[in-house]
Protein backbone atom coordinates (compact mmCIF):
# COMPACT_ATOMS: atom_id res chain seq x y z
CA UNK A 1 0.00 0.00 0.00
CA UNK A 2 1.30 3.36 -0.90
CA UNK A 3 -0.48 7.00 0.16
CA UNK A 4 1.27 8.52 -2.30
CA UNK A 5 3.78 11.49 -1.86
CA UNK A 6 1.14 13.45 -0.20
CA UNK A 7 1.29 11.85 3.38
CA UNK A 8 2.99 12.78 6.30
CA UNK A 9 5.46 9.91 7.50
CA UNK A 10 5.36 9.63 11.51
CA UNK A 11 7.70 7.24 13.39
CA UNK A 12 7.98 6.16 16.95
CA UNK A 13 10.35 3.43 19.15
CA UNK A 14 6.90 1.85 19.08
CA UNK A 15 3.22 2.47 19.93
CA UNK A 16 4.00 5.75 22.25
CA UNK A 17 3.93 8.08 18.80
CA UNK A 18 0.11 7.43 18.77
CA UNK A 19 -0.04 10.58 21.16
CA UNK A 20 1.93 12.58 18.24
CA UNK A 21 -0.01 10.89 15.66
CA UNK A 22 -3.59 11.49 17.41
CA UNK A 23 -2.94 15.44 17.78
CA UNK A 24 -1.54 16.20 13.89
CA UNK A 25 -4.96 14.26 12.76
CA UNK A 26 -6.81 16.29 15.10
CA UNK A 27 -5.51 19.35 13.88
CA UNK A 28 -5.05 18.74 10.36
CA UNK A 29 -7.67 16.02 9.85
CA UNK A 30 -7.46 16.47 5.56
CA UNK A 31 -3.84 15.02 5.93
CA UNK A 32 -2.83 11.57 4.90
CA UNK A 33 -0.06 9.94 7.69
CA UNK A 34 1.81 6.80 7.44
CA UNK A 35 2.53 5.83 10.87
CA UNK A 36 5.50 3.89 11.59
CA UNK A 37 6.10 1.76 15.46
CA UNK A 38 9.46 -0.07 15.18
CA UNK A 39 8.37 -2.26 17.74
CA UNK A 40 10.99 -4.96 17.02
CA UNK A 41 13.54 -2.68 18.87
CA UNK A 42 11.26 -0.93 21.27
CA UNK A 43 12.70 0.71 23.57
CA UNK A 44 14.86 3.15 22.07
CA UNK A 45 15.40 4.94 25.57
CA UNK A 46 17.86 2.87 27.05
CA UNK A 47 20.14 2.55 23.94
CA UNK A 48 22.89 4.66 22.76
CA UNK A 49 22.73 7.50 20.71
CA UNK A 50 24.56 6.01 18.12
CA UNK A 51 21.68 3.30 18.20
CA UNK A 52 19.03 5.24 18.26
CA UNK A 53 20.58 7.29 14.97
CA UNK A 54 20.83 3.91 13.12
CA UNK A 55 17.34 3.03 14.16
CA UNK A 56 15.87 6.03 13.12
CA UNK A 57 17.46 6.48 9.77
CA UNK A 58 16.02 2.62 9.34
CA UNK A 59 12.71 3.72 10.38
CA UNK A 60 12.69 6.98 7.80
CA UNK A 61 14.08 4.97 4.98
CA UNK A 62 11.23 2.95 5.33
CA UNK A 63 8.44 5.89 5.32
CA UNK A 64 10.56 7.35 2.47
CA UNK A 65 10.33 4.63 0.70
CA UNK A 66 6.10 5.21 1.20
CA UNK A 67 6.68 8.93 -1.04
CA UNK A 68 5.94 10.94 2.37
CA UNK A 69 6.36 14.32 1.90
CA UNK A 70 7.54 14.93 5.66
CA UNK A 71 8.92 13.32 8.24
CA UNK A 72 7.84 13.50 11.96
CA UNK A 73 10.22 11.98 14.55
CA UNK A 74 7.60 11.32 17.57
CA UNK A 75 9.53 9.86 19.82
CA UNK A 76 11.12 11.86 22.13
CA UNK A 77 14.31 9.68 22.65
CA UNK A 78 15.09 9.46 18.85
CA UNK A 79 14.91 13.00 18.33
CA UNK A 80 17.20 14.01 21.39
CA UNK A 81 19.46 11.77 19.05
CA UNK A 82 19.09 12.11 15.40
CA UNK A 83 16.73 14.44 14.39
CA UNK A 84 19.69 17.27 13.00
CA UNK A 85 21.29 13.75 11.50
CA UNK A 86 18.08 13.45 9.91
CA UNK A 87 17.81 16.82 8.87
CA UNK A 88 21.08 16.78 7.70
CA UNK A 89 20.34 13.58 5.43
CA UNK A 90 17.01 13.83 4.02
CA UNK A 91 15.62 16.21 1.39
CA UNK A 92 11.99 16.37 2.69
CA UNK A 93 11.58 18.59 5.91
CA UNK A 94 12.06 16.59 9.29
CA UNK A 95 10.37 17.93 12.44
CA UNK A 96 10.88 16.80 16.14
CA UNK A 97 9.14 16.74 19.63
CA UNK A 98 11.47 18.55 21.63
CA UNK A 99 11.82 22.07 19.83
CA UNK A 100 8.14 22.08 19.74
CA UNK A 101 8.24 21.35 23.53
CA UNK A 102 11.10 23.28 24.25
CA UNK A 103 9.10 26.35 22.78
CA UNK A 104 5.61 25.45 24.56
CA UNK A 105 7.37 25.21 27.87
CA UNK A 106 9.43 28.58 27.29
CA UNK A 107 6.52 30.49 26.40
CA UNK A 108 4.65 28.82 29.24
CA UNK A 109 6.56 29.48 32.50
CA UNK A 110 6.28 32.56 34.00
CA UNK A 111 8.95 32.02 37.28
CA UNK A 112 11.46 30.46 34.43
CA UNK A 113 11.60 27.41 36.71
CA UNK A 114 10.74 24.51 34.57
CA UNK A 115 10.81 20.34 34.84
CA UNK A 116 11.27 18.03 32.25
CA UNK A 117 10.47 14.11 32.88
CA UNK A 118 11.48 11.84 29.83
CA UNK A 119 13.54 8.92 29.04
CA UNK A 120 17.27 8.05 30.43
CA UNK A 121 18.49 8.39 26.72
CA UNK A 122 16.58 12.11 26.32
CA UNK A 123 17.61 12.68 30.00
CA UNK A 124 21.03 12.11 29.65
CA UNK A 125 21.29 13.94 26.29
CA UNK A 126 20.63 17.45 27.86
CA UNK A 127 18.53 18.66 24.95
CA UNK A 128 15.07 19.97 26.42
CA UNK A 129 17.74 21.89 28.66
CA UNK A 130 19.64 23.02 25.45
CA UNK A 131 16.63 24.18 23.63
CA UNK A 132 14.68 25.63 26.33
CA UNK A 133 17.98 27.60 27.21
CA UNK A 134 18.29 28.38 23.64
CA UNK A 135 15.22 30.24 23.71
CA UNK A 136 14.89 31.40 27.17
CA UNK A 137 18.14 31.81 29.04
CA UNK A 138 16.89 33.16 31.67
CA UNK A 139 15.07 29.96 32.65
CA UNK A 140 16.24 26.78 34.84
CA UNK A 141 16.07 23.20 34.09
CA UNK A 142 15.58 20.55 35.88
CA UNK A 143 15.27 17.10 34.80
CA UNK A 144 14.38 12.91 35.82
CA UNK A 145 14.10 9.80 34.15
CA UNK A 146 11.37 8.28 34.68
CA UNK A 147 11.91 4.36 33.40
CA UNK A 148 8.87 2.92 34.70
CA UNK A 149 6.58 4.89 33.08
CA UNK A 150 6.49 3.84 29.15
CA UNK A 151 5.83 -0.36 30.68
CA UNK A 152 2.96 1.45 32.81
CA UNK A 153 1.61 3.35 29.85
CA UNK A 154 2.23 -0.10 27.67
CA UNK A 155 0.01 -1.95 30.20
CA UNK A 156 -2.30 0.27 30.09
CA UNK A 157 -1.87 0.86 33.87
CA UNK A 158 -2.31 4.22 34.05
CA UNK A 159 -4.68 4.63 36.86
CA UNK A 160 -4.91 3.38 40.72
CA UNK A 161 -2.41 3.28 43.35
CA UNK A 162 0.58 1.52 41.79
CA UNK A 163 1.12 4.43 39.00
CA UNK A 164 0.06 7.43 41.27
CA UNK A 165 3.05 5.99 43.96
CA UNK A 166 4.99 5.67 40.97
CA UNK A 167 4.72 8.99 39.61
CA UNK A 168 4.44 10.48 43.26
CA UNK A 169 7.97 9.54 43.88
CA UNK A 170 9.50 10.43 39.76
CA UNK A 171 8.29 13.88 40.44
CA UNK A 172 9.06 14.59 44.05
CA UNK A 173 12.10 16.08 43.50
CA UNK A 174 11.08 18.60 40.69
CA UNK A 175 8.53 19.31 42.90
CA UNK A 176 11.04 20.70 45.92
CA UNK A 177 12.48 22.78 43.07
CA UNK A 178 9.22 25.07 42.37
CA UNK A 179 8.86 24.56 38.95
CA UNK A 180 6.01 26.41 36.99
CA UNK A 181 5.91 24.41 34.29
CA UNK A 182 6.73 20.37 33.41
CA UNK A 183 7.41 19.09 30.39
CA UNK A 184 6.30 15.68 29.28
CA UNK A 185 9.22 14.63 27.51
CA UNK A 186 7.99 11.20 26.40
CA UNK A 187 5.25 9.99 24.00
CA UNK A 188 4.17 7.61 26.65
CA UNK A 189 3.37 9.98 29.17
CA UNK A 190 0.36 11.76 28.48
CA UNK A 191 -1.32 8.84 28.74
CA UNK A 192 -0.59 9.17 32.39
CA UNK A 193 -1.77 12.79 32.29
CA UNK A 194 -4.27 12.29 34.77
CA UNK A 195 -2.21 11.02 37.73
CA UNK A 196 0.34 13.56 36.36
CA UNK A 197 -1.82 16.04 36.93
CA UNK A 198 -2.80 15.19 40.49
CA UNK A 199 0.44 14.76 41.50
CA UNK A 200 1.68 18.32 40.05
CA UNK A 201 -1.20 20.11 41.42
CA UNK A 202 -3.12 22.84 39.68
CA UNK A 203 -0.31 25.50 39.71
CA UNK A 204 2.51 23.88 37.28
CA UNK A 205 0.96 24.20 33.86
CA UNK A 206 2.06 20.73 31.98
CA UNK A 207 3.01 20.77 28.98
CA UNK A 208 2.72 17.68 25.85
CA UNK A 209 4.85 17.92 23.40
CA UNK A 210 2.85 16.01 21.23
CA UNK A 211 0.05 18.90 20.65
CA UNK A 212 3.03 21.28 20.40
CA UNK A 213 4.53 18.97 17.76
CA UNK A 214 1.00 19.09 15.56
CA UNK A 215 1.31 22.87 15.70
CA UNK A 216 4.64 22.93 14.28
CA UNK A 217 3.86 20.45 11.62
CA UNK A 218 1.07 22.37 10.11
CA UNK A 219 3.87 25.32 10.49
CA UNK A 220 6.00 23.58 8.23
CA UNK A 221 3.58 22.38 6.13
CA UNK A 222 2.01 25.95 5.12
CA UNK A 223 5.53 27.44 4.91
CA UNK A 224 6.95 24.97 2.03
CA UNK A 225 3.88 25.16 0.42
CA UNK A 226 2.86 21.43 0.86
CA UNK A 227 -0.33 21.29 2.62
CA UNK A 228 -2.95 19.39 1.77
CA UNK A 229 -5.86 20.77 -0.38
CA UNK A 230 -8.23 18.27 1.36
CA UNK A 231 -9.50 14.98 -0.09
CA UNK A 232 -9.59 11.65 1.34
CA UNK A 233 -7.12 11.50 4.10
CA UNK A 234 -5.77 8.18 4.36
CA UNK A 235 -4.56 6.56 7.78
CA UNK A 236 -1.51 3.72 7.44
CA UNK A 237 -0.23 2.03 10.38
CA UNK A 238 3.14 -0.25 9.91
CA UNK A 239 4.75 -2.13 12.73
CA UNK A 240 8.46 -4.10 12.52
CA UNK A 241 6.55 -6.52 15.18
CA UNK A 242 3.62 -8.02 16.45
CA UNK A 243 0.91 -6.31 14.55
CA UNK A 244 -2.08 -7.40 16.57
CA UNK A 245 -0.39 -6.41 19.65
CA UNK A 246 -0.04 -3.11 18.41
CA UNK A 247 -3.86 -2.82 16.80
CA UNK A 248 -4.94 -3.67 20.46
CA UNK A 249 -2.96 -1.28 22.51
CA UNK A 250 -3.28 1.65 19.77
CA UNK A 251 -6.93 1.86 20.56
CA UNK A 252 -5.73 3.07 23.90
CA UNK A 253 -3.99 6.03 22.57
CA UNK A 254 -5.86 6.60 19.90
CA UNK A 255 -9.75 6.54 21.30
CA UNK A 256 -10.82 4.07 18.43
CA UNK A 257 -9.79 1.22 16.94
CA UNK A 258 -7.18 0.33 13.71
CA UNK A 259 -7.54 -1.28 11.41
CA UNK A 260 -4.46 -2.63 9.30
CA UNK A 261 -2.04 -2.83 10.80
CA UNK A 262 0.80 -3.43 8.32
CA UNK A 263 4.04 -6.02 9.14
CA UNK A 264 7.25 -4.59 7.43
CA UNK A 265 10.60 -6.25 7.92
CA UNK A 266 13.88 -3.93 7.90
N1 LIG B 1 9.14 6.72 22.43
C1 LIG B 1 10.09 6.85 23.53
C2 LIG B 1 10.28 8.34 23.84
O1 LIG B 1 9.43 9.17 23.60
C3 LIG B 1 9.64 6.10 24.76
C4 LIG B 1 9.71 4.59 24.60
C5 LIG B 1 11.11 4.10 24.34
O2 LIG B 1 11.97 4.12 25.26
O3 LIG B 1 11.38 3.69 23.22
O4 LIG B 1 11.31 8.69 24.33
Amino acid sequence: MDNGPDAIGIFDSGIGGLTVLRRIVERLPGESTVYLGDTARVPYGTKSPDTVRRYAMACARVLLGRGIKMLVVACNTASAHAVEYLQDALDVPVVGVVEPGARAAASCTVSGRIGVIGTRGTVASGVYERAIAAIRPDTRVWSRACPLLVPLAEEGWVRGPVPEQVVAAYLSELLEHEIDTLVLGCTHYPLLSDIIRAAVGPSVQIVDSAEATAAVVEEVLVAAGIASSGGNAQRTYLVSDAPESFAKTGREFLNHGIDDVEWVDF
